[in-house]
């Protein structure tokens, strides 16, 4: 342990975690200004109100308020605990004696701020966090019914339930059953792409048939994609036993991390399947996180979603629904599909084209709202007029989020900084000016 790591995580250095954060006991303080006109006994009536409720002041401090010379301001610490009494003395302080309150740090939206991870390593935390593990079929599976197919999908959910991040994904040894299933997906959906797929999605296909081994009778592997994504977008995958909250799968893509399956569907029904899987995954999502725009586009959802309240958890769940899942764009006068829902159904590829769905414009707030179904086609489409400005309206979207910061993301250390203090503000400024010389020089040397 050397001398920074010291100072980042405290002398003893036991955090999970290196990154910086503010000390354990700061959480357990409340404090409160508050100022009093200069008069006598001010100060002792006030105390007694302090006294009376029970609060124990841990510090206070006095000084001439800057605000108004004739009075004095005094900075208190209480307990957390009393935080409900502290209301009432501030109730009675303004009411009985005039005080001026002013709430120094009891931060109470920062208190409620739901825990996120800051670090790319923090995601190993949502592997035993899943909601059901992956061979826990309903009775509706077309797999319910086939004990083989249970202890398959048990042994991928094994994979991922014990992958860490910076390990090498595992690779499976398909089936022959199993190349048969993706060859059918495979080959069928290859046809629809030239027409019906935006792109950036053509684009990529062949890469990943390059150099991926996308083939017909070969299921590719995790790891190969993930190590192509990265030296595309920096977008990586990590296997995923089972079904994550909305709140945890939102927070892989701040980090451009894609929890991706690695079963297959059951061979019965090739054409069909009630759950994400690997076709899903492979031929629905890969192509276009290998792009850079659609890249920062997901990312900056991924980013809205760090420390969000519920609500917003659940409007940027359905954007994301509308857009990664089932999103549609313009390019030149034509509209065609980008989301993986689609790119990965024969069925609803050819149909979300036609004039059966409602079209709508993309617009996060209006988006943000709409109810859908899970099981069938979708009634209503949204359409992007392409990912940049997509991402656009996601960020001005995401400023509404009532949250106490904003964060960032550091690509070279992949972790979340929250810029709440002025030294993350003269980082991010001295970041942004290095940056700024690169395109100046840049730019004197094309002239
Ligand atoms: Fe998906």
């Amino acid at each position: 342990m050397d001398a920074s790591f010291r100072k980042i995580n405290g002398e003893t250095g036991i955090q999970e975690s290196m990154y910086l954060e503010e000390l354990s006991n700061k959480a357990q303080v409340v404090s409160c200004i508050f100022s009093l006109k200069e008069e006598v006994g001010a100060l002792a009536k006030t105390l007694r109100l302090f006294e009376e409720k029970g609060i124990n002041l841990t510090h206070i401090e006095s000084r001439p308020s800057r605000l108004n010379k004739e009075d004095y301001e005094f900075f208190i610490n209480v307990d957390a605990t009393c935080s409900k009494e502290l209301d009432e003395v501030i109730a009675s302080l303004k009411t009985q004696i005039s005080g001026h309150v002013h709430e120094l740090s009891r931060n109470k939206a920062k208190d409620t701020v739901p825990w996120f991870p800051r670090d790319i390593q923090d995601l190993d935390r949502f592997a035993n966090q899943i909601l059901s593990y992956g061979s826990e079929l309903d009775s509706d599976h077309p797999g319910f019914t086939d004990p083989v197919y249970r202890v398959r999908r048990k042994e991928f959910a094994d994979i991922a339930y014990n992958y860490r991040h910076g390990q090498v994904i595992p690779k499976v040894e398909y089936t022959k059953e199993e190349k048969t299933t993706w060859g059918t997906v495979f080959r069928e959906l290859k046809t629809l792409y030239p027409t019906h797929a935006c792109r950036e999605h053509n684009h990529v296909f062949p890469l990943l048939e390059k150099y991926c081994g996308y083939r017909e009778d070969n299921i590719p592997q995790l790891e190969d994609i993930s190590r192509f994504l990265q030296s595309c977008t920096g977008f990586r995958l990590r296997p995923v036993a089972g079904l994550l909250s909305s709140r945890d799968f939102l927070a892989g893509l701040a980090f451009r991390v894609f929890h991706s399956t690695q079963y297959i569907r059951h061979s019965s029904i090739p054409m069909y399947t009630p759950e994400p899987d690997i076709c899903h995954e492979l031929l629905g999502h890969v192509p276009l996180f290998a792009d850079p725009s659609f890249a920062q586009f997901s990312q900056e959802i991924g980013l809205a979603s760090l420390g969000a309240p519920d609500e917003y958890i659940e409007k940027l769940a359905t954007v994301y629904w509308f857009t990664v899942e089932f999103g549609l764009c313009k390019q030149g006068s034509e509209i065609k599909a980008y989301g993986a829902g689609l790119l990965s159904s024969f069925g609803e590829l050819q149909y979300c084209l036609t004039n059966k769905p409602e079209i709508q414009p993309f617009e996060p707030e209006k988006t943000a709202l709409q109810t859908y179904p899970i099981t069938e086609f979708q009634p209503i489409y949204f359409v992007a007029e392409g990912f940049e400005d997509a991402k656009e309206k996601v960020r001005k979207f995401a400023a509404t989020i009532p949250r106490p910061f904003s964060v960032r993301y550091n690509p070279y250390t992949h972790s979340i900084e929250v810029l709440d203090s002025m030294q993350q503000l003269k980082n991010l400024a001295d970041s942004i000016s290095g940056e700024m010389g690169i395109l100046s020089n840049a730019l004197k040397k094309m002239e």
